[in-house]
């Protein structure tokens, strides 16, 4: 396995397959670290993680400060709306002044997309994209990456649908660049206003035909319709929405019998996907949160503890 090099994690665009494989391997150590009676291990004892979330996040934000405080980081969480942000600061005056109190890395949650770039060419600290506006989420990508991984055994030659709104989706954007890297092939499939043609740019096909694309996928991943995004108008109604395009459990029934279904959450139950089928035997929304942890220990790990050390080490 080649050596982890990276000082930042700012997308997947940029990530070579074998740099995506060392993070999907090092999680696998790490994801027996949590089923422990004491989900702790030394590694980066000493080292601070700083949460930077300018967004709302549930999963992603509480998903890095476990994974920091379980490898025995110290963490601090900063929210836009109990900070000097608040009073006009700019989001690169803030993280100038976390660093200036010596952390090691910052994570950083922003509604503008290039955010997590600015700061890693200003910054010493490693920064880490929490997500960034429309445009990048590789945590939850690569936690996708490892899910599918850990449930069908295997990335490459699988076929994946991204079902939805893609046009506003970070998560479709990231997963398109990882699991082509990893030689899987991806659909696109939404009403033609939330998809944008330039998706296939990506990697990604593009097929409008619902029914089709269930039938022939190994993985389906219906994203959130992210109203908060859009300025206009994108559909005429969500319940014509949910009838076309959610997934339910009569849609389930065109799909493979092993196929299964993955949600970046938070879940719109009824919109983009039925609460019978959020909650069925083929989900496995709940797997990918579980595995976001031991991903987000590797990535921190990696960044921050890994130079000299092998892995046993830990
Ligand atoms: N998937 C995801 O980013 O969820 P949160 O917004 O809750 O972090």
């Amino acid at each position: 396995m080649s050596e982890w090099v990276k000082h930042d994690l700012l997308d997947l665009q940029d990530m070579s397959k074998a740099e995506i494989e060392i993070i999907l391997e090092t999680a696998k150590s790490f994801k027996e670290v949590s089923s422990r009676d004491v989900k702790k291990v030394p590694a980066l004892r000493g080292k601070t993680v700083v949460m930077l979330f300018f967004e709302p996040s549930t999963r992603t934000r509480s998903s890095f400060e476990l994974a920091a405080k379980r490898l025995s980081a110290d963490t601090i969480n900063i929210a836009a709306s109990s900070s000097s942000l608040s009073k006009g600061e700019s989001a690169l005056d803030t993280a100038r002044n976390i660093e200036a109190m010596n952390v090691d890395a910052i994570v950083v949650r922003h509604s503008s997309s290039g955010v997590p770039q600015v700061l890693s060419k200003n910054l010493n600290a490693s920064v880490i994209n929490a997500g960034d506006g429309c445009r990048s989420h590789p945590t939850q990508a690569l936690l996708d990456m490892f899910t599918i991984q850990e449930k069908l055994g295997r990335i490459g030659g699988l076929k994946v649908a991204i079902l939805g709104d893609i046009r506003h989706s970070r998560v479709a954007r990231s997963n398109i660049w990882g699991l082509t890297t990893m030689g899987a092939e991806v659909t696109v499939c939404g009403p033609s206003t939330l998809v944008p043609p330039e998706i296939e740019d990506l990697g990604a096909k593009i097929n409008y035909d619902i029914r089709e694309v269930i039938r022939q996928s190994d993985v389906l991943m219906p994203l959130r319709i992210q109203m908060e995004r859009q300025q206009q108008k994108f559909l005429p109604s969500l319940r014509e929405y949910a009838k076309e395009f959610g997934i339910d459990k009569k849609k389930l029934e065109l799909a493979k019998k092993d196929v299964i279904i993955m949600h970046p959450g938070p879940t719109n139950r009824g919109l983009e996907v039925s609460a019978e089928v959020a909650d069925g035997e083929y989900s496995v929304i709940l797997n990918q949160v579980t595995n976001g942890v031991a991903v987000r220990m590797a990535i921190l790990y990696l960044l921050l503890g890994a130079k000299g050390k092998s892995i046993e080490g830990k």
